[in-house]
């Protein structure tokens, strides 16, 4: 029987022929988020030397399985924990960051017996303050059927502050007396606009947690100034030693050492080119991440995009053609109070051989634990979308690594979208022309059209083989590999890492 070490070297060769001496790799993700970022940082995290988040804050969840044990994180690094073997993980300039969170994920990570002594923070990333939070709480509890559906961890506003030019940084937390200047600056018209909230929703929601749990609540003037600039005091001296200009650190160490860039969100949920406005306020692309990490997009020798199938999911708000169920699932996943556990209660255990769309919808979501790893709500499941990877590819690479097939192993029969049919009135999308029944191969971003898409599908009979133990091309079901052969031509992309479980170890690598 083979032993664990020599796995491990096979693995480590395998890993090194597939990046070919590349020494800057990035791993995003081309749908909407959720789909096995944290596992692969994870898994290139053995090779780094340094690992940088770009984009995004608090509002990522990224899930690490090693065993029986499952870290989730949502600021840090996902090379985290490597850190005893002297790997940097960084959270660069471009990240929300929440001083809040990482305290929290320290603390993590400290009860798990992990190190983190080589996490730095970019001087230069912007503050997620209370204000952050609660306007983006105020905001979507009052925007009714448009709401977004929000993470709640003040993404929108502090890239809306970034831009209005009024944001504080994380220097700022290192020099309190300009904390406070510039804070004081910040709230003014936030102040007078949170003049039009419900009161007892704003002080319902500064009593929080995530807003310190009431202590920045002053009656008479929302914020509790004072108690603001001290807990934020607290966390520069908390902060003072892991603080740098990651920027230049990375630029530095470009083409010396090997670089991990970790994305955040997808591509579809980029505020440039996602499902506008259901999508987040930073640039998912790897174009967005290298800007976040202070590099330039070209540094970046292979972008690894994943795509989850042959089902997708997505979270919160928008247009999701091939949604399992569509509006009645869309409905239900929006609905508060709806979990994993009140999911089991109320359909029991779902098989994966649903005749019910809006069932197969729930069993899919079952099997693959589609639950947010930041707010625990169902994540909206549905087949995978080739018009919608089409219009993705163009903004990540070629190269793919599929995850979760193994989550569809007992379905009979598998569908993908292959084209839209626009069943919608004539529209007008710059020089195009949509007519009732125009097929697009191509999904086109836009609320107006996508709401008129109705998904043509190709059906593939299903492979019905457990492949979490697989760890070869050639041993893959003939079924599956004629659907991912069918995907790899459709879309033009090239299949470098098939994952086959949540471990690190449950996955193929394609070395070719
Ligand atoms: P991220 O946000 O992209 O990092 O993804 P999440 O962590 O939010 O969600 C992905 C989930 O799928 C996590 O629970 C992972 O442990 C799990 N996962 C990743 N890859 C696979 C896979 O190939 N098969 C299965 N069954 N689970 C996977
Ligand atoms: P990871 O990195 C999935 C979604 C939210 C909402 C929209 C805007 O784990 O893949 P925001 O709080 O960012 O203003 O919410 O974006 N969203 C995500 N969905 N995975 C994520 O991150 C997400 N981060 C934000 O559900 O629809
Ligand atoms: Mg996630």
């Amino acid at each position: 029987m083979e032993s664990i070490q020599s796995k491990k070297t096979n693995l480590f060769k395998q890993v090194n022929k597939l990046l070919g001496g590349k020494k800057t790799i990035a791993v995003i993700c081309n749908q909407w988020g959720d789909t096995g970022k944290g596992k692969f940082v994870d898994f290139f995290g053995a090779w780094a030397d340094i690992i940088a988040r770009g984009t995004g804050g608090a509002n990522a969840g990224h899930t690490i399985r090693l065993g029986n044990k499952e870290h989730i994180f949502h600021l840090i690094p996902s090379g985290i924990l490597y850190d005893a073997k002297g790997k940097i993980n960084i959270i660069g300039s471009g990240v929300a960051f929440d001083p809040a969170v990482v305290e929290h994920e320290i603390s993590l990570l400290k009860v798990a017996k992990c190190s983190f002594k080589n996490l730095r923070i970019s001087k230069d990333a912007h503050l997620v303050l209370p204000q952050h939070l609660l306007m983006d709480r105020v905001k979507e509890n009052k925007a009714g059927s448009g709401k977004i559906g929000t993470t709640g961890r003040g993404i929108g506003p502090v890239y809306e502050d970034h831009y209005a030019r009024i944001g504080l940084t994380v220097n700022d937390l290192l020099n309190p007396k300009d904390f406070e200047k510039k804070l004081l600056k910040n709230l003014q018209d936030k102040i007078v606009l949170l003049g039009q909230y419900d009161k007892q929703v704003i002080k319902q929601i500064m009593q929080h947690e995530h807003l310190g749990s009431g202590r920045f609540y002053d009656e008479k003037n929302i914020f509790n100034i004072k108690k603001i600039v001290k807990e934020y005091a607290r966390y520069g001296k908390l902060f003072k030693n892991n603080i740098i200009d990651t920027d230049t650190f990375l630029r530095k160490a470009l083409g010396k050492k090997k670089i991990l860039l970790e994305g955040a969100q997808g591509n579809l949920l980029s505020i440039d080119h996602g499902t506008y406005p259901f999508v987040t306020a930073s640039d998912c692309t790897i174009a967005g991440l290298s800007k976040g990490v202070g590099l330039r997009e070209n540094d970046v020798e292979m972008t690894l995009g994943i795509i989850k199938a042959p089902y997708m999911t997505r979270v919160g708000g928008g247009a999701f053609p091939t949604e399992f169920g569509g509006t009645q699932s869309a409905e239900w996943c929006g609905t508060s109070g709806v979990t994993r556990k009140t999911e089991k209660e109320k359909f029991g255990n779902l098989s994966l051989d649903q005749s019910d769309e809006f069932k197969l919808g729930v069993a899919v979501r079952m099997a693959g634990f589609e639950y947010g790893a930041t707010t625990g709500r169902p994540r909206r499941t549905g087949w995978l979308d080739l018009p919608f990877l089409r219009y993705s590819i163009q903004f990540s690479s070629k190269d793919v690594i599929f995850t979760k097939i193994d989550v569809m192993d007992s379905c009979k029969e598998i569908k993908i979208c292959v084209a839209y049919e626009y069943t919608g009135p004539k529209y007008n999308v710059g020089n195009l022309v949509l007519n009732k029944g125009t097929r697009l191969n191509m999904a086109i971003p836009e609320k107006e059209v996508l709401k008129y898409c109705k998904p043509i599908y190709k059906t593939f009979p299903g492979w019905l083989t457990s492949i979490r133990n697989l760890r070869n091309i050639e041993e893959l079901p003939q079924k599956l590999k004629n659907i991912i052969s069918f995907i790899e031509k459709e879309v033009g992309v090239k299949t470098r890492i098939i994952s086959v479980g949540p471990d690190r170890d449950e996955t193929i690598i394609i070395a070719k």
